[in-house]
């Protein structure tokens, strides 16, 4: 079985969310919230491993080598998403090859389910590009105007709301994301930067459940759902 192991951005200052602690850092149970996002990930099996890219002098940051057994490597981040994921794909280990896939996972998204880990992995393994895990839009999509008043109504068929984690074969996506950064574009997922090259990930439907945490209310949320799973 080819090696597996996972790049979680945590450079992000989540200037958003407000307060003093970037939100991957805020404590839930006791932990902070990147630590449920690594546990998600480590849940799998097949996972051996996590790079992190984290800001530069990150205090907050809890220095681990290790958790649950399984090494943890931090590295310097940049000044975007796609520069974050890049540090961390190079550093990776030298035995994790060209052609092996790498998760990308959000440190903010801590609930992830084994469930959808694993539909990922099975379907986005079996892909030549990849997968990422996504959910179909829903609700009715409006079209603001300047004053705040609905211009139109868009169109909701076959449009996806884009999740982590996203899988891909380790120099593709360097590649992919290196060209967008030549091309001066901001990629706002992986799966955009593959796009830009052609390739089509494949969508794997996963749970509303793994929400990003984003508001002091996304916050409660997860403390309330992991609170209910350890009743
Ligand atoms: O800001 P947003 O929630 O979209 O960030 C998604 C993930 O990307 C977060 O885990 C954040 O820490 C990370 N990120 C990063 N480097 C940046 C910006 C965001 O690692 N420069």
């Amino acid at each position: 079985m080819a090696r597996l192991w996972a790049v979680v951005p945590a450079a992000g200052r989540g200037t958003r969310f407000g307060g003093e602690l970037p939100k991957q850092y805020l404590p839930v149970e006791g932990a902070p919230l990147i630590a449920h996002t690594l546990a998600a990930l480590f849940a799998h099996d097949a996972v051996e491993g996590a790079v992190v890219p984290v800001s530069e002098n990150d205090a907050d940051w809890p220095r681990w080598t290790e958790l649950a057994g399984k090494p943890v490597l931090a590295c310097v981040g940049g000044a975007s998403r796609a520069a974050s994921v890049l540090a961390g794909l190079h550093a990776l280990p030298d035995d994790v090859r060209p052609d092996d896939f790498v998760l990308v996972h959000d440190a903010a998204r801590p609930n992830l389910s084994l469930a959808d880990l694993t539909q990922l992995l099975e379907r986005g393994r079996n892909d030549p590009v990849g997968a990422i895990l996504a959910a179909p839009v829903r609700d009715t999509l409006k079209r603001a105007g300047d004053d705040g008043g609905i211009d139109a109504t868009e169109p909701r068929e076959r449009l996806w709301r884009a999740f982590t984690p996203q899988l891909f074969r380790r120099l593709q996506l360097t590649r992919a994301l290196e060209s967008a950064t030549t091309d001066g574009v901001e990629v706002t997922d992986e799966a955009m930067a593959m796009e830009r090259q052609g390739l089509r990930p494949l969508l794997v439907e996963g749970s509303e459940s793994n929400f990003k945490i984003t508001t002091p209310a996304d916050l409660a949320r997860f403390a309330y759902e992991l609170a209910q799973r350890h009743r």
